[in-house]
C-alpha cells in the first residue's frame, strides 16, 4: 500500500516557502531549463534547488568546477569542493587593493556620481565602511582581470557595491543588518561575467539569442563560483549573484521568481541605475542622472523594481537631501533617453531567420 505523503512547510527569513516531503524527491517545476527540487531528510533543512547550467562554471584560472549540463546539487558542490579545495579562509583589503580606493574616489567625485554623493559625510561614511571590507582571493581576482579586460565591468562592480551601500546606510529594516549583509557579499552581484566570453561583453551592436543565452548565465555561474568558494549556497554574495535580475513582478531570470528579499532589491536597484547613466558598449552615449531616475521610477511603477528603494534613491539624488518618506516623486517624464541604444535588442542566431526584437524584460545587462 503506497505510503501518504507527508507535506510541511515554513516561510524563510528571505520570504521564501520551504517545502518538505516526508518520504519522497518530487520535481516541482521545471520552466526556461530550471528545475526546483526537494529531497527528504527528516529533521534537517532538506529545500535544495537545483539549477541547471547551459554552459560551463570555470574559475580563471581554468579549473572548470562544473560543466555544461551538470545540475548545482548539493551533491555537484561538494564533489567541486573536494576536487578543486578553495581557499576560503583568506582576506584581504577591498579598499587597499590596487587602485581601488583611488578609482572609487574618483568615480564619487565626478559626474553622475557627485550627485548622489554630494553629501560628503555621506561619501566618507561610505569609505568608511569600505576600509572594514575583506574578500576573498576569488573577488580580487575578478576585479584585476576586468579592470584589465572589461573596464566598464570593473567599474560597474565597484560603484554598485557602493552605492548599494550607500542606500543600506539610509534604509533600515528592523531585525537586518543590511549594511552588514552588503559588505560581506563584497563586490560580487557580477562576478560569474567572468564565464562570459569578453567578446559578448564587449559587443556594441545587438547580440543573437544565443549569445543573450549565455550572457544571462552570468547569474547561476557567479552563484556556482561564490558557492563554491564560501561552502554556503545562501551566502549573501551567491544569493546575490543570483538573483540581481529577478524582479518583483516575476519576469526576471534565471527563475523567473518574484524578488522579494530587500536585499537583492538594493543591488537590482543599483544595477539598473549605475547600466543606465555610466558607459555601455551597446549605446553612444549614457543617459543622464535625470532620464536614469525616471526610468526607475517607470519601473517601480510597472512593479519591476522596489518604489521604497527607487523613492530613496530619487531622494539622494535631491540637492537638499529629503528623507525618502517626504520626497515626492514625478510621474512627469521630462528627459530623453539616449538615441541608437541596443540594449535588449536581440538579433536571431546565424542559423535562423533574421529578425530583430526587443527584449520586453527591463534586465540591464
Ligand atoms: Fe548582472
Ligand atoms: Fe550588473
Amino acid at each position: 500500500m503506497p505510503q501518504p505523503i507527508v507535506i510541511k512547510y515554513f516561510l524563510g527569513t528571505d520570504k521564501t516557502l520551504y517545502l518538505f516531503f516526508g518520504h519522497t524527491e518530487k520535481i516541482l517545476r521545471d520552466a526556461n531549463k530550471l528545475t526546483i527540487s526537494t529531497s527528504a531528510h527528516r529533521g534537517q533543512q532538506a529545500r535544495m534547488q537545483t539549477l541547471k547550467l547551459n554552459y560551463p562554471v570555470h574559475t580563471l584560472d581554468a579549473k572548470e568546477l562544473f560543466a555544461a549540463g551538470s545540475m548545482l546539487s548539493h551533491e555537484a558542490f561538494q564533489q567541486a569542493r573536494l576536487k578543486y579545495p578553495p581557499l576560503a579562509s583568506v582576506f584581504y583589503s577591498f579598499l587597499k587593493h590596487g587602485s581601488v580606493c583611488n578609482d572609487l574616489q574618483d568615480m564619487m567625485g565626478q559626474p553622475p556620481y557627485d550627485t548622489i554623493y554630494g553629501d560628503t559625510d555621506d561619501r566618507e561614511a561610505v569609505l568608511a565602511v569600505l576600509a572594514r571590507s575583506r574578500v576573498q582571493p576569488i573577488v580580487l581576482d575578478s576585479l584585476d582581470y576586468f579592470r584589465q579586460f572589461d573596464c566598464n565591468t570593473y567599474r560597474h562592480m565597484l560603484m554598485v557595491f557602493a552605492l548599494s551601500l550607500l542606500l543600506a546606510r539610509h534604509f533600515a529594516v528592523p531585525g537586518r543588518d543590511l549594511e552588514q549583509e552588503i559588505l560581506s557579499a563584497g563586490p560580487t552581484h557580477d562576478l560569474g561575467k567572468i564565464c562570459v566570453p569578453l567578446p559578448i561583453l564587449r559587443k556594441s551592436t545587438p547580440i543573437t539569442a544565443h549569445e543573450r543565452r549565455h550572457l544571462k548565465h552570468h547569474t547561476v555561474a557567479g552563484f556556482a563560483l561564490l558557492a563554491w568558494y564560501s561552502g554556503d549556497v545562501h551566502a549573501p554574495a551567491a544569493r546575490i549573484a543570483r538573483d540581481h535580475h529577478e524582479r518583483s513582478n516575476g519576469t526576471g531570470y534565471p527563475e523567473g521568481k518574484k524578488l522579494s528579499d530587500i536585499l537583492v532589491e538594493i543591488i537590482a536597484a543599483c544595477d539598473i541605475y549605475d547600466a543606465l547613466i555610466s558607459p555601455r558598449p551597446y549605446r553612444p552615449i549614457s543617459f543622464d542622472n535625470r532620464t536614469a531616475l525616471e526610468e526607475l521610477t517607470e519601473l517601480a511603477g510597472k512593479n519591476y523594481l522596489s518604489g521604497e528603494i527607487i523613492q530613496l534613491l530619487v531622494a539622494l539624488n535631491r540637492k537638499n537631501k529629503p528623507s525618502a518618506k517626504t520626497c515626492v516623486v514625478s510621474l512627469e517624464r521630462r528627459g530623453t533617453p539616449p538615441a541608437e541604444n541596443n540594449y535588449g535588442v536581440t538579433v536571431a542566431d546565424d542559423d535562423q531567420p533574421a529578425t530583430a526584437q526587443k527584449s520586453p524584460t527591463v534586465s540591464p545587462l
